[in-house]
């Protein structure tokens, strides 16, 4: 059998050209052009490089952006100081601010000032409490699980009852994704650096979202034949054939799953475009609550 693939970069076109037509359609309407404004503390250069994705992306759509860029050496309340501004700027609809923070800035502490109705990234600990909680709804998810559920939807996978298995239990996808597919009615188990015979627990699984950044870890022989393979992944594998010698790999062997698998993402072309789309499209939302 070979695996359906799950276009993510159609799709997130399709995402971007629908955030772009409603945002012409409130500019037509007389309403204020939608503003992001993203934080970038430090000059990590894969920090930087998705920053000035996003910035693109919202020209791109007819959206603001307003970068914020900050020595690695910048205090905590300097950092602090920003985003109380950004928060009573009312051109500044959504806020961004990319992680990692540096070691010396506490994280917890610069998300949790973040106004909620701003929370594009959906990591205010309001926003997870909400997302953890039954009977509540977030006002934003958080960007790249939010794109995994819409591909395994977009595909036509049936979540409602399946047993999902989610590798890795980061903030900004493992655990998120687990609680989104919980609010959906799947079965979930969150796997990790200790779990016990990980190929037995993926076996289980007609969902399969891998985020634990190791190259081509999941083999085609851990994987349930006919089950969803999401890859999150994102690694550099050295590719002499390559002229910047390495290419772009996921957490799951491709080759091997893709003879098993029903649905399975590329890398790249799969979950990594989604992550901005649905970025663009919290932002449309936050200025759609904040200006209706
Ligand atoms: N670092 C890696 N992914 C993300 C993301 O989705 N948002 C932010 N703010 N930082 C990140």
């Amino acid at each position: 059998m070979t695996a359906q693939l799950i276009d993510g970069k159609t799709i997130a076109q399709q995402v971007r050209e629908e955030v772009a037509a409603d945002v012409a359609r409130r500019l037509a309407s007389g309403k204020a052009r939608p503003g992001l404004a993203t934080v970038l503390v430090g000059d990590r250069v894969d920090s930087a490089t998705y920053v000035a994705s996003k910035q693109n992306a919202c020209a791109e759509l007819g959206m603001e952006s307003f970068h914020n860029q900050l020595p690695g050496d910048t205090s905590q309340e300097e950092v602090e100081a920003l985003v109380r501004n950004l928060n009573a700027d009312p051109k500044v609809n959504g806020i961004l601010v990319q992680l990692p923070l540096p070691s010396h800035l506490d994280e917890e502490r610069v998300l949790q000032l973040i106004n909620i109705e701003k929370d594009v990234d959906g990591f205010s600990p309001l926003n997870i409490g909400r997302l953890a909680q039954k009977g509540r709804e977030p006002l934003f998810v958080p960007c790249t699980p939010f794109g995994c559920i819409y591909l395994l939807e977009k595909a036509g996978v049936t979540i409602e009852g399946a047993n999902a298995v989610v590798l890795g239990r980061s903030n900004i996808v493992g655990m998120p994704a687990a609680l989104l597919l919980i609010g959906k009615n799947a079965t979930v188990t969150v796997c990790h650096s200790r779990t016990r015979d990980l190929p037995a627990v993926v076996r289980q699984a007609d969902i399969l979202i891998a985020a634990i950044g190791k190259m081509e870890f999941v083999r085609g022989d851990w994987i349930k034949p006919g089950a969803a393979v999401i890859d999150v992944g994102i690694n550099d594998k050295p590719d002499p054939t390559k002229k910047r010698g390495y290419r772009l790999v996921g957490d799951v062997n491709f080759e091997e799953a893709v003879e098993v698998a029903g649905h399975i993402t590329p890398v790249p072309g799969g979950v990594g475009p989604m992550t901005i789309a649905m970025l663009m499209k919290n932002t449309l939302r936050a200025a759609e609550i904040q200006a209706p």
